[in-house]
């Protein structure tokens, strides 16, 4: 959690404000991250096109930062694009999504000052348009020096292909300061990571109902609390946000270990005869 000076708890809603009193602060999410989905459903529904349920899916994207900012949410990770998006879908989709990413940066970065938010990116973003690229550098340079919540983009993201970039340039280290293999830990892989210096996601929501991790923060997410709505991305909103932050604070995080209540553990347990079945 920011710092308690930094909360605007008055600024959510009525619906908001009543979902937070019922959480305990010191318990929140260091750094939620979001599987953004339903944009195309969400529009079929309604006989619209999938451009607009993109539109809509942008301007949820607001509102959902919003709150975070206001609850003093460290971090906000949001999956906006993947490669595989990319690489699969219509070209027509992909242009559409990198103007209405141009758009968004555009018409919100003012809101993100306002909020406190530093914006930035993870994902093979160098091969985006170069348009789109200058855009994102003004964006993320304008919010660098916001010290509230830091909303993360991933953008032509995908998690092995990190891992692989990962892999490349620990090698190259490896081969620099000829460190044996053996000494290599998980930190030096976190090191090498597009999300080198963040924690580890927290609470992961997917929305629209898929059971899948469709290729997101693999590595980072291995105690990751996951919640899954069948809410579509353009429906979702602060509300829900809270409300999924309420469900993980009554989960019980082990990370392997053992909960109090799980009956007594045994002493001498190497005494204990084992029967072959
Ligand atoms: C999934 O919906 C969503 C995406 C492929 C992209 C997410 C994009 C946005 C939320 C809008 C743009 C974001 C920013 C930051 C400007 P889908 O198309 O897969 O939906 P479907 O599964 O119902 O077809």
């Amino acid at each position: 959690m920011l710092p308690a000076a930094k909360l605007r708890i008055e600024e959510l809603s009525v619906e908001e404000r009543a979902i937070y009193a019922t959480l305990k602060p010191e318990r929140l999410p260091q750094h939620v991250a979001i599987i953004m989905d339903g944009n195309g459903r969400w529009a079929g529904h309604r006989s619209l096109k999938r451009f607009i349920g993109h539109q809509q899916g942008a301007s949820t994207v607001q509102l959902v930062m919003e709150t975070a900012a206001r609850i003093g949410l460290p971090w906000l990770t949001l999956y906006a694009f993947s490669l595989e998006n990319n690489l699969r879908r219509p070209r027509a989709e992909v242009s559409f999504l990198m103007r209405l990413l141009k758009t968004y940066l555009d018409a919100n970065v003012q809101r993100m000052l306002d909020n406190n938010v530093r914006l930035r990116y993870i994902g093979h973003t160098g091969e985006l348009p170069d348009d789109v690229q200058e855009k994102m550098r003004w964006a993320e340079q304008a919010t660098a020096a916001n010290t509230g919540t830091t909303l993360t983009l991933a953008l032509n993201y995908g998690s092995r292909s990190e891992l692989v970039d990962a892999f490349r340039s620990l090698a190259v280290e490896m081969k620099q300061k000829h460190i044996n293999p053996e000494h290599i830990s998980e930190e030096d892989i976190h090191r090498h990571l597009y999300t080198a210096g963040m924690p580890d996601p927290d609470l992961l929501i997917r929305t629209s109902g898929e059971m899948r991790l469709s290729n997101f923060l693999l590595w980072q997410i291995a105690y990751t609390e996951i919640f899954v709505t069948d809410r579509l991305w353009p429906d979702f909103t602060g509300i829900h946000l809270l409300q999924a932050i309420a469900d993980y604070q009554q989960r019980e995080r082990r990370y392997g270990g053992l909960s109090d209540n799980v009956g007594e553990v045994e002493e001498n347990a190497d005494q204990i005869k084992i029967v072959a079945n």
